[in-house]
């Protein structure tokens, strides 16, 4: 009864209140469970005292803390490491846990006198702090002192807690090398939307990213290709006397030091180490990893083409797979896994098992004679058989296994669990047959592929705008959430060149993600995100993130008329936008044609030019679109 009554006023409460520029007063993303605005204003003292209950990692945050709110407001700030009772701002956990609040949980209450967070965990007490941020004026999360900000927030009565305890972003630094500083940059970007897990994958063709001590040519050689700029994947393959001096790797001693950092931030990190396929820089520096002769002359790849795609699946044009029939490949493993698993605290460790090709497997003596040996139908057999070898090797070190759902093929290994990511598919099999799963599906959550028109953006195989991501359903029908562990959005690097195309790439779809596995499926409302987005968008302009606006461009579609012309429709992602065009090659305004029912192509035009505006702002940027493309389309 009393829950109901708090739903109640929340829903009457919160009601947020938009100012003129569409962006609601109070902007949290992820969205609470429960938040009531109470009335009133909070306005930091000149002076600010963080008070703790003494626990040590209480302590931790505080100082994260102190440290933020001196950088933006110049203010005096202090921690006072014991409960006061006086302090400005009270770090507190709870002498009785408070079931509903669990492990993450918290409860923040602002008034117009003081701020208090209280968790039964200091994970809690971490994310009540990083919602207080948002509560504050942008200019809080600066890097310097922000001059005549009014430093108030709203009186508010927060209590929340996460739908799903796997909230996770993947981060591949083997595509190309991210250093060890931009790393600990994406942790902080993504502990503010209280993800927790950090996938980090370490190894793949493209260069092996982890210090082994017992296998130093995995960093001497594996580490490092010949730097290529322009479209990934079909670069020209590079010369025996090009230098191979493009990439990077972490030493032990930086893998600890990340380690630590991520904990600090409540973040698990989960290594991937990406076997049998994907393993060209492995074999580069070890070639007799490989079934294939002539492996010797490998090397770790730049961007050529390797894989032939096609319409029944993919052959390796080099074999860049270990062989599963080589006892030398398990003892490699054993190697690598151990050291891995003394490095990660995190209870999993991740062995990739995706797009394994196996058309070299088909031609070698090794693979046959191990079919007739362990009875083996086929190569999905194969692949299988080396899974439940890798979860062996895995568990031998105290860890769990989680890898792709091409690990179902052939057989799951006994305890596996699956991440999903060719849709859902994989991970529905996997929960039926009683394993856990992680919902990763490439039409929704992968963080590589375009957002917008591939007129205008960076070429990826694939697009996938905010709303598709917005709407991200993590338990499908039929499935009993218990499997579900929750879900994370993939970011893959082959045409992320820098961090700030990273950061470009990730904001704002991951907080789409993060608002999908924080906060109660109830509480997601398209339009509402959409006016938070603004709002963080904001902040992150004093943060100094770069993020895309491809919310705000068109979306074309094409059909032919009854007299079989071409026409074309136009819609926007976002609401209440004005889209203006042109088909004589100038700049359309807002004084130009208003889009509002499908346009006939002028029989003459070769491009169609497109703007959005939003109250008489240009709001979108200007997209050139030639005709022959919507021709094009047309055909597709
Ligand atoms: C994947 O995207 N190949 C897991």
């Amino acid at each position: 009864m009393k829950k109901n009554l708090i739903v109640f006023c929340s829903l009457l409460l919160s009601t947020v209140t938009f100012s003129q520029d569409k962006k609601p007063e109070i902007a949290i993303i992820p969205e609470p469970v429960y938040l009531i605005k109470t009335g009133g204003m909070y306005t930091l003292p000149k002076s600010i005292t963080v008070e703790t209950s003494g626990n040590q990692e209480l302590q931790t945050i505080a100082s994260q803390l102190v440290a933020q709110l001196k950088t933006a407001t110049g203010y005096a700030a202090a921690i006072t490491p014991k409960a006061t009772g006086v302090g400005t701002i009270k770090l507190l956990l709870n002498v009785t846990a408070d079931k509903s609040l669990g492990n993450e949980g918290y409860s923040l209450v602002t008034n117009p006198s003081s701020i208090t967070i209280k968790a039964n965990k200091p994970a809690g007490v971490f994310y009540g702090v990083q919602t207080l941020m948002q509560l504050f004026p942008k200019e809080i999360s600066g890097k310097s002192v922000a001059k005549n900000v009014a430093w108030q927030l709203p009186a508010v009565t927060i209590t929340d807690y996460p739908r799903f305890t796997w909230r996770g972003l993947m981060f591949d630094v083997s595509r190309h090398f991210f250093t060890k500083e931009e790393v600990k940059d994406f942790i902080d970007k993504m502990a503010e939307y209280k993800f927790n897990i950090l996938h980090i994958t370490l190894a793949n063709d493209e260069g092996w990213r982890i210090q082994i001590k017992s296998l130093p040519r995995l960093t001497e050689v594996g580490a490092w290709n010949v730097k290529k700029v322009g479209t990934f994947g079909d670069f020209i393959p590079p010369t025996a006397d090009e230098p191979k001096n493009y990439g990077g790797f972490f030493t032990q001693d930086d893998i600890k030091e990340l380690v630590q950092y991520a904990s600090e931030r409540y973040v698990n990190i989960l290594p991937e180490i990406d076997v049998p396929g994907h393993s060209l820089a492995a074999i580069a520096s070890y070639p007799d990893l490989s079934c294939t002769a002539g492996a010797e002359n490998y090397v770790v790849r730049s961007g050529e083409k390797i894989m032939n795609w096609h319409k029944g699946g993919f052959d390796a044009l080099i074999d860049n797979t270990l062989c599963p029939a080589n006892e030398k490949v398990y003892t490699f493993l054993d190697k690598v896994f151990t050291e891995v698993a003394q490095l990660f605290p995190f209870e999993f460790i991740h062995m990739g098992g995706d797009e394994c090709a196996k058309n070299f497997w088909e031609k070698s003596d090794q693979i046959k004679q191990l079919m007739a040996k362990e009875g083996l139908k086929n190569m999905e057999e194969v692949q299988s058989y080396f899974v439940k070898r890798v979860e062996k090797i895995i568990e031998s070190k105290g860890k769990k296994m989680i890898g792709w759902d091409e690990i179902l093929e052939g057989g799951l290994a006994p305890n596996a669990v699956v991440m999903s990511w060719r849709g859902k598919k994989g991970g529905i099999e996997a929960a039926k047959m009683g394993h856990d799963v992680v919902m990763t599906p490439n039409d929704f959550v992968y963080l590589d592929y375009m957002q917008g028109d591939e007129i205008s953006e960076p070429p990826v195989y694939a697009t996938l705008r905010l709303n598709k991501t917005y709407s991200f359903e993590p338990v499908p029908e039929g499935v009993n959430s218990k499997y579900i562990k929750g879900g994370q959005g993939n970011l893959w690097t082959e045409q992320v060149y820098n961090t700030r195309h990273m950061q470009y790439m990730l904001w704002p779809r991951s907080l789409a993600i993060s608002e999908t596995l924080w906060s109660p499926k109830a509480k997601k409302d398209w339009n509402m995100f959409v006016g938070k987005v603004e709002k963080t968008f904001d902040r992150m302009d004093v943060q100094q993130v770069k993020y895309a606006r491809t919310m705000y461009d068109p979306i074309f579609a094409v059909k032919k008329d009854s007299r079989d012309s071409l026409q074309v429709m136009m819609t926007t992602e976002v609401n209440g936008l004005d889209i203006y065009y042109s088909f004589d090659n100038s700049h359309p305004d807002n004084f130009y044609p208003k889009y509002t029912v499908p346009i006939n192509i002028p029989t003459d035009a070769s491009m169609m030019k497109v703007i959005t505006y939003r109250d008489g702002k240009p709001i979108g940027k200007q997209i050139d679109m030639p005709v022959a493309e919507l021709r094009k389309r047309l055909k597709a």
